[in-house]
């Protein structure tokens, strides 16, 4: 594992590492109260849609150490607690995913005491992140055979540690294939307007030890052109039952430009990012954010005062441009909807 851990569990407390400030500096933030996680997630102190999950989940242990007399009375400010965190982002399904299988574990339980019922939420979040830990791993292996030796690999945002709290997902897929003496090579997106690409990934490519070329966003088609890409690979925050998936903005067009170029092009991620309840990408509800993310770079203005901006956060990919998805149970091809749905009703792998 990496020398950092983004997402901890610390004496009762939850302790996210500042994703806002790196690479600069690497400070860790502790909280004690559930009703400060919705904002550390809206603020992106921590982001990545797995990452966002898991933070929930601990969002959901804290919830659970609030004052209680009886197991019904905490099982509603847990409820209650759910529908606050749930308004943080609302994309990445992770986030309601981790929240709901807190609630239902809650649900089905029938503790006779307070504490109980805490230590029950506090082991469910820790289910979660043990299982998406696993899951990272899983799918970097998974990805190996479609990674060609010497590989040109095109990244978008950030999928790392950072993003999942563990190994990562699309970044797993490059750093796995590092690890496996394949030689390849990263072509790492920028991502504005946050710089995920170029603040976090490639700190994480850096610390790791993989080699890597920032680029801006612009610059992916051109690169497929004169320099030549084996393929892309990109996480995801929500992925609709037909395949469609939603992620960072930008992510579209590099799918445009890779079909374009004859380049495959890979999504990767863990099936608590697959929605089967949208049965397209249509009705993923997009993010948008703050002006100032767009009109300011490190608090500078680079737009004229009263530029009308649209700070859209996440796009989302026709599956017609998609090659597969990668996830912790395999590799899915078109066509998405059947696959897809065939891959989520087997039970979970007794090997995961
Ligand atoms: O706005 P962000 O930084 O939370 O967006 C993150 C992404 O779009 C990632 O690609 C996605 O969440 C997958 S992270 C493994």
């Amino acid at each position: 594992m990496e020398s950092y851990q983004p997402i901890q569990w610390v004496e009762g407390r939850l302790r996210l590492l500042d994703q806002r400030r790196l690479p600069a500096e690497v400070v860790y933030v502790d909280y004690d109260n559930d009703r400060d996680v919705g904002p550390a997630i809206r603020d992106m102190v921590v982001r990545g849609a797995p990452a966002i999950g898991i933070t929930a989940a601990y969002g959901m242990a804290l919830a659970a150490q609030l004052p209680a007399e009886t197991v019904e009375e905490l099982r509603a400010r847990l409820t209650e607690a759910g529908d606050r965190l749930r308004q943080a982002r609302p994309t990445a399904v992770n986030l309601s995913w981790a929240i709901d299988r807190i609630l239902n574990r809650v649900a089905a339980a029938d503790p006779q005491e307070v504490d109980a019922l805490r230590d029950l939420v506090l082991a469910e979040a820790d289910a979660i992140y043990e299982l998406e830990e696993r899951s990272n791993y899983q799918i970097g292996l998974n990805a190996l055979p479609l990674v060609p030796q010497g590989a040109r690999i095109v990244h978008h945002c950030n999928t790392g540690p950072l993003a999942t709290g563990a190994y990562g997902t699309a970044l797993r897929v490059i750093v796995a294939a590092h690890e496996a003496g394949k030689q390849v090579h990263a072509y790492v997106d920028e991502t504005r307007p946050r710089l995920q690409g170029a603040r976090l990934t490639a700190w994480e490519l850096k610390e790791l030890g993989v080699p890597h070329t920032v680029i801006v966003d612009g610059a992916a088609a051109h690169v497929m052109r004169r320099i030549g890409v084996n393929l892309c690979v990109v996480g995801c925050d929500r992925v609709a039952a037909n395949g469609d998936t939603a992620n960072k903005i930008g992510t579209y067009q590099l799918a445009l430009a890779a079909r374009a170029h004859g380049v495959p092009f890979y999504v990767a991620g863990p099936t608590s990012s697959i929605d089967m309840a949208l049965a397209s990408g249509d009705l993923i509800e997009i993010e948008e954010r703050p002006a100032e993310e767009v009109t300011h770079i490190q608090g500078c203005p680079i737009t004229p005062e009263g530029t009308s901006v649209a700070n859209i956060a996440f796009d989302v990919t026709p599956a017609a441009y998609i090659t597969a998805i990668i996830t912790e149970r395999g590799i899915v091809y078109p066509p998405f909807e059947e696959n897809l749905a065939r891959m989520m009703h087997e039970r979970d792998t007794a090997a995961l």
